[in-house]
């Protein structure tokens, strides 16, 4: 991990939050590469469950909501971890956390006390307005979910969308989490990508649905290049079940700090509908046309956290081999597809040419405008540093190219190089980036 940690701070992938006064405790910044892995991953994600479906459509509502909702939603009186707190120099830890407490007491010499677990609001506050006392309180969205449901009725009113269907939504979400940390893994601040899909009120349906999902979000990691042993998906005990859930799998990655979940599958049942109908005084039925009744759907629910995702992908793609460090990432997720290198940075000739064919594969769409130029130092070290930020390929013009009209392209996984002709590239790279 300290590697990972301090690859992304050196190329450009996280920085600590707010670093120059002292940093903000689980806040991170993505610099130009961790925003491109960043942006990325919420693309691939937004094609698959969105752009490819016709059962889906997509949603992007506020952080802000009138402080009911979270009342009805629940998370005012459920949304919390029990915390006990040191008697010695109160700092306090997840009451479930045993290894943390165990190691804490160690740095008292074994003789830590604590107290009674209580429960803690995981919920972050704000004040709105601009008067000072007669501002009004409420939270920043502790899940994105809640914007979807209250617009239930709007959505089925502007839509010709029918049971069964979902909204989809990508956004920020803020906790106050106890124990920020692991890197970006659990911050206070952090981004969800989400899939509410409601269905018929039936047991079988129901459950039918939730296993498609289920393996669907599976398959998605590992089309994505996640090693399958890295990955897997464990149910809830009864008594982990958050308040919402009927039934919740995790889909874990096997991290370097143990198997962490990286995205939820809830079966959410008709918690959300039902609540808000009750709080609002709304109906937030859905009429069957076919079956001819009325009913409140249920919700399948897949929740999937972006800084998660965009971590795993890093450490996954991680490789040390020999004299390189090398990102294999997937190149759809890599920041940039290509690099383009001239010989010699002293040669107009060359660099001439290796712009002409820069400024071309910017314009073509499988490197899309990601293309790294560097005309430092030798080809060799060139190699290794887009190696370290996982750049698939790199494309060099040599005085042959100038003659030949090919170009020496290096494949970063396998390091093997091969001669291209120019008049080529843009559907060589195609192929190789799809
Ligand atoms: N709407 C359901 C929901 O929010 P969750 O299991 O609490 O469920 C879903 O969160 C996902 O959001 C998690 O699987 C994780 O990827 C991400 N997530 C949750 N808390 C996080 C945190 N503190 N930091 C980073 N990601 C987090």
């Amino acid at each position: 991990m300290d590697k990972i940690v301090s690859l992304c701070k050196r190329r450009g992938f996280i920085y600590p939050g707010s670093e120059i006064y002292g940093g903000l405790k689980g806040t991170w910044d993505y610099g130009p590469l961790g925003a491109e892995l960043k942006f990325n991953v919420k693309q691939e994600w937004w094609k698959s469950m969105v752009r490819e479906r016709i059962d889906v459509v997509g949603m992007s509502t506020s952080v802000l909501m009138n402080p009911k909702v979270w009342e009805a939603s629940g998370h005012t009186a459920e949304f919390g971890d029990p915390l006990i707190e040191c008697k010695i120099c109160h700092e306090r830890f997840r009451a479930d956390q045993e290894d943390i407490i165990r190691e804490h007491e160690k740095s008292h010499k074994g003789k830590a006390e604590w107290t009674e677990p209580k429960k803690f609001n995981l919920l972050v506050e704000a004040k709105i307005g601009v008067v000072e006392g007669e501002k009004s309180s409420t939270y920043l969205r502790g899940e994105i979910t809640q914007g979807v449901h209250v617009n239930f009725k709007n959505i089925l009113n502007s839509s010709r969308l029918k049971i069964p269907f979902g909204v989809a939504q990508i956004g920020k979400a803020f906790r106050n989490e106890i124990t920020p940390g692991n890197f970006t893994y659990r911050s206070i601040e952090f981004e969800q990508m989400e899939l509410q899909y409601y269905v018929k009120p039936d047991e079988k349906e129901s459950m039918r649905q939730y296993e498609f999902w289920k393996n669907l979000r599976l398959d998605w990691y590992k089309s994505l290049g996640i090693k399958s042993e890295n990955l897997r998906l464990r149910e809830h005990k009864k008594d982990e079940l958050a308040h919402y859930a009927r039934a919740a799998w995790d889909i874990e990655y096997n991290s370097p700090f143990g198997w962490k979940e990286c995205e939820g599958v809830h079966h959410r049942g008709d918690w959300d509908l039902s609540r808000h109908q009750e709080f609002s005084g709304q109906d937030m039925s859905y009429f069957d046309e076919e079956a001819k009744e009325k009913y409140i759907p249920w919700v399948i629910e897949t929740s999937g956290g972006v800084d998660r995702a965009a971590l795993f992908f890093l450490i996954d793609a991680y490789f040390e081999e020999k004299d390189r460090t090398v990102l294999k990432l997937h190149p759809k997720l890599a920041p940039y597809k290509a690099a383009v290198f001239p010989l010699l940075a002293n040669k107009p000739q060359l660099v001439e040419l290796a712009r002409k064919i820069y400024d071309d594969l910017c314009q073509c769409p499988p490197a899309g405008g990601m293309v790294a130029w560097d005309d430092r130092g030798n080809i060799g070290k060139r190699y290794y540093s887009q190696d370290e930020i996982g750049t698939p390929f790199c494309v060099t013009v040599d005085f042959d190219s100038l003659e030949k009209g090919d170009v020496t392209v290096r494949d970063r996984d396998t390091t093997k190089q091969e001669r291209i002709k120019i008049s080529n590239l843009t559907s060589f790279l195609e192929e190789k980036l799809k």
